[in-house]
């Protein structure tokens, strides 16, 4: 309505730590995905988030955790978030076009990070929802190829139209030339894309951690079970698929690491609301 459009605040000039947006779109009524201009200063690890948003109507910011999805190499910075009809920044958010200004607070962190993780030969990346955004930045990132063997990403959402995201990144990664010349052709073999959908029916259906549980998952792709000698393992979802995850990686005997304490897996919630 033209009153909601009037409330918008992004183009408003001097915004605080104002970046342009490039590009949005729209994957499903719930997901967008969308790409800014970076500051110049900024520099992150493949992994971690930063602090997004907009001026809300009492003219202060209004700020939420967002994963970084681009790499760190890249020019720009992506984000992929879920629309809430209701929420306080995502109602807003969604409306964003090419031109408008969002604000961005570059300083950087979280633990979905290389330096989190002791070596291993195997990782795996288990997110559910929006939660693949720091995967989308992690399977762009050349040191994720040079540090393991073998690259797992599951992805569990409701309905295949919630996972076409990552399914095009990921066959973008495997036929666009400058990513096969950047990450190398062999080294993209070793990624394993592992969808499962819960709501809809699709070749593989049912949450990841009952897959794991009854071994369908170590079955499928025909490998051993997880173990805290050779596997690591990241997660990014809800505060539930968090919590469930841990226990399971836990129960396969690994442990969680942070930036100061390597270990074997770490966790991260994905952006809600
Ligand atoms: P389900 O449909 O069984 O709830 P959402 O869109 O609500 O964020 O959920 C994204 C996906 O994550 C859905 O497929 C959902 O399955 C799944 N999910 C939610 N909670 C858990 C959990 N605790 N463990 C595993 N998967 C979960």
């Amino acid at each position: 309505t033209q009153a909601a459009t009037d409330a918008t605040p992004v183009k408003m000039p001097a915004l605080p730590d104002a970046q342009t947006v490039t590009g949005v779109k729209h994957w499903t009524d719930r997901l967008f995905s969308f790409r800014v201009t970076r500051p110049q200063t900024l520099r992150f690890r493949s992994g971690e988030f930063v602090m997004i948003g907009l001026l809300g109507d009492n003219g202060k910011p209004l700020l939420r955790a967002y994963s970084i999805a681009s790499p760190a190499w890249d020019d720009e910075l992506e984000f992929y978030s879920i629309k809430v009809q209701d929420g306080p920044l995502t109602s807003k958010l969604q409306h964003i076009e090419p031109g408008d200004q969002i604000i961005l607070r570059p300083k950087p962190v979280g633990t979905l990070v290389h330096d989190a993780l002791l070596p291993g030969h195997r990782i795996w990346f288990f997110a559910t929802g929006t939660g693949f955004a720091p995967f989308a930045s992690l399977l762009r990132e050349p040191q994720t190829y040079e540090d393991y063997d073998e690259i797992i990403i599951t992805h569990t959402c409701r309905d295949v139209a919630e996972l076409e995201y990552g399914r095009q990144l990921i066959e973008s990664l495997k036929s666009d030339e400058m990513m096969i010349e950047l990450l190398g052709r062999e080294n993209l073999d070793k990624i394993r894309y592992y969808p499962t959908t819960t709501r809809e029916q699709s070749p593989r259906m049912g949450r990841i951690t009952n897959l794991l549980k009854d071994g369908t998952v170590f079955a499928d792709l025909g490998i051993d079970p997880i173990n805290p000698a050779t596997d690591r393992a990241m997660v990014c979802g809800s505060l539930g698929f968090n919590v469930d995850l841990k226990e399971i990686l836990e129960g396969f005997g690994l442990r969680e690491g942070a930036n100061s304490d390597p270990k074997e897996y770490v966790v991260e919630k994905a952006f809600v609301g």
